[in-house]
Formats: C-alpha cells, structure tokens, sequence
C-alpha cells in the first residue's frame, strides 16, 4: 500500500509539515544525477554513502547516475555535546575499497556545522584519492561553523530539526518518503 505525504502527515500526530515534498526530492535528485553524470564522464567514481542517514538518497541517486560508478559505505556516530555536534567522529564501519588515485563522492544526508564533514574530508584525504566532492541532500548553511565544500546540494534548508528519507529522530522516521519537521 502507498500513502501521499499528506496521508502520512495525517496518520502520525507528531509530524508538524512536510518541508520538502517526495515529488520534489525526486526531481532534484534526478537533476543532481544529471550533473554528476555530466562531470564524471569518461571516468569511474566512487559514491561514499555515509550510514545511516545517508541510504535512502544513495539509493536514489544512483539509479539517476548513468556513468559506471561505485558504491561503498562508512558508518560513523557523531559525539554531541548537548545538541550541538562536536566534530569528534567514531567510525564504526569503514571503507571496504583502496580509494589511493580514485576519484570519490562523499554521499551524505544532511550537513549541519559541517564539523563531521570536516573530520571525514581530513580522514579520507590521508588516503590520497584522486578527487573528493560532496554530494549532500540538505544543508543548513545558517548552522555552518567549518567551511566544508559541497559541491553537489540538494536543498538549502532553515534551521529546524528535519525528519524523513534517511534522517531520524530516535532511530524513527528514516522511512518517510519527504523531509518533514517534527511538532514542537
Ligand atoms: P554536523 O557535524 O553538525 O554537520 O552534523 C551532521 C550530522 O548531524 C548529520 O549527518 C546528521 O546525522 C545529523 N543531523 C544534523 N541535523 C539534523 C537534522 O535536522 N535531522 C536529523 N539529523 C541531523
């Protein structure tokens, strides 16, 4: 059975809006393909999910990405201090392939202070690959407290704590299939 997003809105009482539609997200991750399909041409990237949030747009994404192409995963916990995280990354699951020479594309749901992104484009560097870039679904750019480059955005979002497609709140709501914000 499929539900709109309205339906799901509807069934679940804690859910305040949709922010971004299901219709919308797949239109710009097909426009986000493109690109990248453009830019790659010729050669074989690697696209880097990063677990957890990250599964549900890497599925997407590179069923829109028609150049050969790559998948790989890192799983990784952010420490947070209160609410804010705090940069320092654990790795839980890292990389099965040599990226040594490869061109790479960090896949990543959402950057926030960009403090986890910084910590893994530092990490991944030491490995001397080709290339990295960053293709991120969300980015609050208002939050950012490291410059990180994202070459590939998806949509730039206000400073409100999002749910849905890949994102949770408490392990929950990863399977929405829009960005949705949370009652208060
Ligand atoms: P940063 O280090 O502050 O950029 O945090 C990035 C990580 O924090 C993301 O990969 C998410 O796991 C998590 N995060 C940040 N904002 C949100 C949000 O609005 N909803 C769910 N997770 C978030």
């Amino acid at each position: 059975m499929q539900f709109d997003d309205a339906d799901l809105v509807l069934r679940d009482p804690l859910i305040d809006k949709v922010l971004i539609s299901s219709g919308d997200i797949q239109k710009r991750i097909r426009q986000l393909g493109t690109e990248i399909s453009r830019d790659y041409q010729d050669r074989q990237p690697i696209l880097v999910c990063i677990l957890k949030g990250a599964f549900v747009f890497l599925a997407d994404l590179s069923r829109c990405i028609s150049v050969h192409h790559e998948v790989d995963f890192m799983a990784i916990s952010s420490y947070h201090g209160g609410t804010e995280s705090t940069g320092v990354v654990k790795i839980e699951k890292d990389l099965k392939s040599n990226i040594t020479d490869r061109d790479i594309i960090i896949v990543e749901d959402i950057v926030d202070t960009g403090l986890t992104l910084n910590y893994l484009l530092e990490l991944l560097e030491t490995r001397s690959p080709k290339s990295i870039r960053v293709c991120a679904l969300l980015d609050k750019t208002s939050r950012r407290i490291e410059e990180v480059p994202v070459t590939y955005s998806g949509f730039e979002i206000p400073d409100e704590f999002v749910i849905g497609f890949g994102l949770d709140y408490d392990e929950k709501y990863r399977n929405l299939p829009f960005i949705g914000v949370l009652k208060p």
